[in-house]
């Protein structure tokens, strides 16, 4: 027998479906409250409690500190597989075969050229604007030179959609380092893998010959895939609302963008780098900035702690603390604000205030320290954890496409002023 939920409201019964998902996660299912109640609406504010959609992509238990992409654990992922096929896993649903990586690979590297035209934009640009916003600008901008919207309905239309923009969004990112940096644009190198591809895009210089560092490569290929997808985070939200309006694919990624720039999201990582720095140059004193982080009267937070869903500990955090040692190891490079990241988290881990909110370091905490090794300036950051997340956002659009999710629009409690009269305007002010 199906479960059902009661609620009691204004001296009446409703009831409503209980849902179960496929690791036993339970909803309760309230689309016909308002129809049931006489209009009331639930109000919950941040969605804390809320389920906006029902997704086969990823699952997330934050109390055991389990995350998985299409039933893969997100610890083996990072060690076994490599970045273009989690892609492909996220989108499509199941890891490719080697002839269908191949092709994969091959359609993506077809599609590699943007318009030179788009340089123009980039041009007018300062060189100072920060880079996600000029990342948000191209992406958006892609829709004037490729208009044609995807025809959802054709498997065809929708796989090249998707190359499309896979191919064209490293050219892009690697142009918002490269216009800041003043070094000249190219459109890659399609004898590399898409990682390497990407490397070279973004660090050759013009008058030598660019070398890969398979360290380097490595790092980066496993920190795109902790930072591929994470269910319905704020950025990805933002990507299925705005297309749920029917808006296109490229309109709405460009949104994801600026949402995860913000320093609650995906900016934490430059703001954990900026706060590590800000530290070392007040001589490293971490007590300070802990008690700091807890004075409620006092704004700054401990940047790169603290997860809406994880509420033990953040399994990517706990890889990427391992890869930062590694990285810098194998590079022999000794980074001082590692040791502070590390001494903030020794401290966090046995202070009440930390412990009883339950506040762990999240994937942000220690990327930077990679992003740092890899030679990326602290503003590319959010960039980097915008090409990692893309494929989470192509996966989460075309789910909820193929889905036929209706347009995202919540209700509110409106708590302003009741009717009154228009006043003219000499009377206004009486
Ligand atoms: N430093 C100090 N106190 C904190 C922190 C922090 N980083 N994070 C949360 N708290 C406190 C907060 O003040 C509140 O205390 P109280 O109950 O006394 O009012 C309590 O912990 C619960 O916090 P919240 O803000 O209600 O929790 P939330 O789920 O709304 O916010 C968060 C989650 C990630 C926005 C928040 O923890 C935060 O601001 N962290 C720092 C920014 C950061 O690292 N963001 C990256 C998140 S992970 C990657 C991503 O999403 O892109």
């Amino acid at each position: 027998m199906s479960k059902k939920a009661t609620l009691e409201v204004n001296g009446k019964k409703v009831e409503f479906p209980v849902v179960t998902g496929t690791e036993k996660e339970v909803a309760i299912d309230i689309k016909t409250l308002r129809s049931a109640t006489g209009g009331i609406i639930t109000l919950d504010s941040g969605f804390k409690n809320t389920g906006a959609c029902e997704s086969a992509i990823t699952f997330l238990d934050g109390e055991k500190g389990i995350l998985r992409y299409r039933g893969y654990s997100i610890e083996e992922l990072a060690e076994k597989a490599h970045f273009l096929e989690v892609v492909y896993l996220l989108i499509f649903g199941d890891l490719p075969t080697q002839e269908q990586l191949d092709k994969f690979d091959s359609d993506i590297k077809e599609n590699c050229i943007v318009d030179d035209d788009v340089k123009k934009i980039l041009d007018a640009f300062p060189r100072s604007a920060h880079p996600m916003g000029v990342l948000s600008s191209l992406t958006s901008a892609l829709t004037a030179f490729y208009p044609s919207s995807v025809d959802i309905t054709s498997e065809e239309d929708m796989y090249n959609s998707i190359v499309h923009i896979l191919g064209k969004f490293p050219v892009l990112v690697a142009w918002t380092m490269r216009k800041k940096q003043g070094l000249p644009l190219d459109y890659g190198d399609e004898e590399l893998g898409y990682v390497e591809n990407v490397m070279k895009m973004m660090f050759h210089l013009p008058n030598k010959k660019y070398v890969q560092n398979q360290v380097l490569v490595e790092a980066l290929d496993k920190l795109l895939i902790l930072h591929a997808e994470h269910e319905q985070n704020c950025s990805t939200s933002t990507v299925r609302i705005v297309g749920s309006s029917r808006a296109g694919l490229f309109a709405s990624l460009a949104s994801g963008i600026s949402a995860l720039w913000g320093p609650l999201h995906g900016g934490a990582n430059q703001a954990v780098l900026e706060m590590l720095e800000a530290i070392k140059a007040d001589g490293g004193d971490t007590k300070k900035y802990m008690a700091k982080a807890k004075d409620k009267n006092d704004p700054f937070r401990l940047m790169g702690f603290g997860h809406r869903v994880y509420k033990n500990f953040d399994p990517r955090a706990k890889i990427i603390k391992v890869a930062a040692d590694e990285v810098l190891e194998d590079l022999g490079i000794e980074d001082p604000v590692l040791d502070i990241a590390k001494g903030l988290e020794q401290e966090a881990l046995k202070d009440p205030y930390f412990v009883e909110r339950k506040l762990y370091p999240n994937v942000d905490f220690y990327s930077g320290v990679i992003y740092r090794a890899l030679g990326l300036p602290v503003e590319m950051f959010t960039v980097m954890f915008a090409l990692g997340r893309l494929p989470g956002w192509i996966a989460q659009w075309k789910e909820m496409r193929l889905n036929k999710e209706p347009i995202g629009r919540p209700r509110q409690l409106y708590t302003g002023k009741t009717y009154r009269e228009f006043v003219k305007i000499k009377k206004r002010g009486e």
